[in-house]
């Protein structure tokens, strides 16, 4: 596996793959690897003759209050990992080339990001858009590999892609689960014993919502007052929004009817968890 670190270097390799007729699989992360980027790796291997994952903590889509500074880092664990799964290149660009001082240009896709964490992290999804836009001129990918667990990243992407007809295919795989059902997360790092214990409440009050619908239960509003009441029940958990959209366009539905996409962000203590299933 080769190191970049190099912007212009990583798009001199990647322009000679695609000359040799290379297909380029792309896995953009912000490190702490777990899992869940592991079966995009792996995924990504089956498809493509190419591997390239990045890694960045990206400025851009952390809020001024946010947990940019804490992001768990640690580059060589993560580049041990990620040679164990036979990535071909690991391109790590600095702040100081992604975003140099003369630095102009915001992608925003609107509508799919001004609900759930567009409208309670204002910013975030502008930043994904311009740092996954830049990634993807870098790496010049033919497919690219993101998680289910940020379901309304993916359709903002896929969003992205198709509005300005970017060459590449986007392959979203599904939520990677511990035993006990906590979506993978690199934030899960930050939860203590007892936090780790609480933080099953969220895959448990989705499983609870399945159930209801499954029952026949039509009412969004019912299903998310008992994924609340559920919630409510652990101490450290304080949430920040429990949602039914459609699994298409992301758009608050009140009654269940078709594929609906049911989302949460739930504070364990100080430790921001996202998780979602599509029923
Ligand atoms: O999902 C992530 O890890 C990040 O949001 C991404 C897509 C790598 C952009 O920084």
């Amino acid at each position: 596996m080769k190191l970049v670190y190099s912007i212009a270097q990583m798009q001199r390799i990647s322009r000679a793959l695609r000359k040799a007729g290379k297909i380029i699989g792309f896995v953009p992360t912000m490190g702490y690897l777990h899992e869940g980027h592991l079966s995009l790796v792996r995924r990504c291997r089956k498809d493509c003759d190419m591997i390239v994952m990045s890694i960045y903590v990206n400025p851009l889509q952390f809020g001024p209050q946010e947990d940019y500074r804490r992001y768990p880092r640690d580059l060589k664990r993560d580049a041990a990992l990620a040679g164990k799964e036979k990535v071909d290149y690991l391109f790590v660009p600095r702040d100081a080339d992604m975003y140099p001082g003369n630095y102009n240009t915001i992608v925003e896709v609107k509508g799919i990001s001004d609900s759930m964490c567009g409208a309670l992290r204002p910013g975030h999804f502008k930043g994904v858009a311009t740092v996954v836009t830049k990634l993807f001129n870098i790496v010049l990918p033919d497919v690219a590999y993101f998680g289910q667990k940020d379901a309304q990243q993916a359709a903002v992407i896929k969003s992205m892609v198709r509005d300005l007809n970017m060459a590449v295919r986007i392959n979203v795989l599904p939520i990677r689960r511990e035993p006990d059902g906590l979506a993978m997360s690199s934030r899960n790092a930050y939860l203590n014993a007892s936090q780790r214990r609480d933080a099953r409440i969220l895959y448990e009050a989705l499983r609870k919502a399945r159930r209801s619908i499954e029952k026949g239960e039509r009412s969004a509003r019912r299903i998310s007052e008992e994924m609340k009441k559920l919630i409510c029940k652990v101490n450290s958990a304080i949430i920040e929004y429990i949602v039914i959209v459609d699994a298409r366009d992301f758009k608050e539905k009140k009654t269940i009817e078709g594929r609906v996409l049911l989302a949460l962000a739930v504070w364990i203590g100080k430790v921001r968890l996202i998780d979602n299933m599509e029923v």
